[in-house]
């Protein structure tokens, strides 16, 4: 059937008729991009493959295949929050709507019950890998990670280092407090079975599809001793993954640089403490300034761009052309409930807009011509992206490769390729998918017509992605696949 297979910021591969094969393992053992079906039984016989030793699923008209979407920034506890606090900026929010809500998680029983059905919501939108923020609980956010684990995401699970400028009944008594809980939620998550088809193949970590993430929350509820602790831990493991938040707000911005007087800028106080790496996960990056853009560069972080939530919280609006443009890496974010969705599809529709609102500001050069000219010269900059609203295939490259970039697993998934993991969406634009927004796209064999190609001047299956990426939504999920297993989307039962 169809396969959308994402490359890189500029390019996706549109394939109409494919096959792809994954083995027992559920990574992806071989393509072949051009297939009619009469030429299927020569490729199977060239594979050595004999049709006993295979399911073969042939998709509709109307079906295609896509990576699974990566959510490189949310918050699970939140999730009971959408669409409360829009009337507030960041820090009012956090005090008023967020910490109120986490400090429930105290109560595990809460936690498990908010938690499944949480992690089902997130799955059923099409999310195939998470990073997830917990609350500060350890007991809760093992239950978290015990949860994805069983319903069969591939995710990231920190529990929050906090230990001050919060509430009293929901902070972290001590550093050494807050450490205790890291170690305990890590271990925990390692000591969680593999797959029962694990892989023999030791290069990979894919035996496990939860891992933990140090998490702290951000420089304001971190004091210097909490950061320096979490920075020894962070020394002793280079593949564990670091999240945390960056230059959300102007008003955090300035908190930050009162309480960390002897740094420069935000993303100092992080880099000073040995924070940012190769798998640092920063997630807003809305008001970075020119060294900071440097510095989380050169120390190849990824960003977490979450539009929704910058709206939203009305925190700004990231210029991720510029971003780009300097060869950073860049993911989306749900950042829920500062976002009010857990799908990733909104994240596509607000980087879009986004993007289109940085290309109304007034350019630089226009009131500072020669300042801004000598300010980049030095970077030789490739303008592609800045100041330039996202097209269908950067957009796509965020919600996919990008992502997996940001979390340090685009040797994993991403994209479709041999040695890759299956994780995937089987999505459908059927009127039969229930959603009368996108059925415009679909192909109708009686009439041998196929409608709302416009004048796009694009084929159709290009036609059913943009559809879907603007107008679809859970119900146009049919089936949710990670690591080759299906774990839910709209055709899935539960066992
Ligand atoms: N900064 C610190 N904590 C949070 C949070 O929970 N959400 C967002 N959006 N920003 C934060
Ligand atoms: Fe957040």
């Amino acid at each position: 059937g169809a396969i959308i297979n994402p490359v890189d910021l500029h390019h996706y591969q549109a394939l109409p008729q494919a096959l792809i094969c994954i083995d027992t393992y559920g990574d992806i053992a071989w393509i072949e991009e051009h297939v009619s079906d009469a030429l299927v039984q020569d490729i199977m016989a060239r594979r050595g493959l004999l049709e006993s030793d295979v399911d073969f699923v042939q998709l509709e008209k109307s079906e295609f295949l896509i990576p699974g979407f990566i959510d490189t920034h949310t918050h699970a506890p939140q999730v009971p929050n959408m669409g409360a606090g829009q009337q507030y900026e960041l820090l009012d929010w956090l005090k008023y709507v967020t910490f109120p809500m986490e400090a429930r998680f105290k109560d595990t029983n809460f936690a498990k019950k908010t938690y499944k059905a949480v992690i089902r919501r997130v799955i059923d939108s099409g999310t195939t890998t998470c990073c997830y923020y917990g609350t500060l609980h350890a007991e809760a956010t093992k239950a978290l990670a015990d949860i994805i684990h069983r319903y069969g995401q591939r995710a990231f699970v920190g529990k929050c280092n906090m230990n001050r400028d919060a509430p009293d009944d929901y902070i972290e008594s001590s550093t050494e407090a807050s450490i205790a809980g890291t170690h305990e939620v890590i271990a925990h998550i390692k000591r969680l079975p593999a797959l029962p088809t694990a892989s023999p193949n030791p290069n990979t970590d894919v035996s496990q599809l939860v891992h933990p993430i140090l998490t702290p929350r951000f420089a304001i509820s971190c004091t210097r001793e909490l950061l320096t602790s979490l920075s020894a831990i962070a020394a002793g493991d280079s593949s564990l993954r670091i999240q945390t938040h960056i230059s959300e707000n102007v008003h955090e911005i300035a908190f930050t640089k009162t309480l960390f007087q002897e740094c420069k800028t935000y993303a100092d106080v992080y880099d000073t403490h040995g924070l940012l790496r190769h798998n640092t996960v920063l997630a807003h990056a809305v008001h970075l300034e020119e060294e900071e853009m440097e510095v989380v560069k050169r120390r190849g972080c990824g960003i977490s761009h979450c539009p929704t939530s910058n709206f939203n919280l009305r925190s700004g609006v990231c210029k991720v052309g510029e971003l780009l443009d300097r060869g950073i890496k860049v993911g989306l974010g749900t950042d829920v409930s500062g976002g009010f969705s857990p799908s990733i599809l909104t994240a596509i529709r607000h980087a879009s807009i986004a993007s289109k609102v940085v290309s109304f500001q007034p350019k630089p050069e226009d009131a500072h011509h020669d300042h801004y000219h000598n300010h980049h010269n030095h970077h030789q900059q490739h303008q592609h992206f800045a100041d330039k609203q996202l097209d269908i295939p950067a957009l796509l490259h965020l919600a996919t490769l990008g992502g997996a970039q940001v979390c340090d697993l685009d040797a994993r998934v991403g994209s479709f390729a041999p040695g890759k993991a299956f994780d995937a969406l089987l999505v459908s634009v059927s009127s039969k998918a229930g959603n009368p927004s996108i059925w415009g796209v679909e192909v109708d064999d009686e009439l041998g017509i196929e409608r709302g190609m416009g004048l796009s001047g694009k084929g159709h299956l290009e036609r059913m992605l943009e559809a879907f990426m603007f107008c679809g939504d859970d119900r146009n999920i049919s089936r949710v696949y990670v690591q080759g297993r299906v774990i839910g989307g709209n055709e899935w039962k539960r066992p």
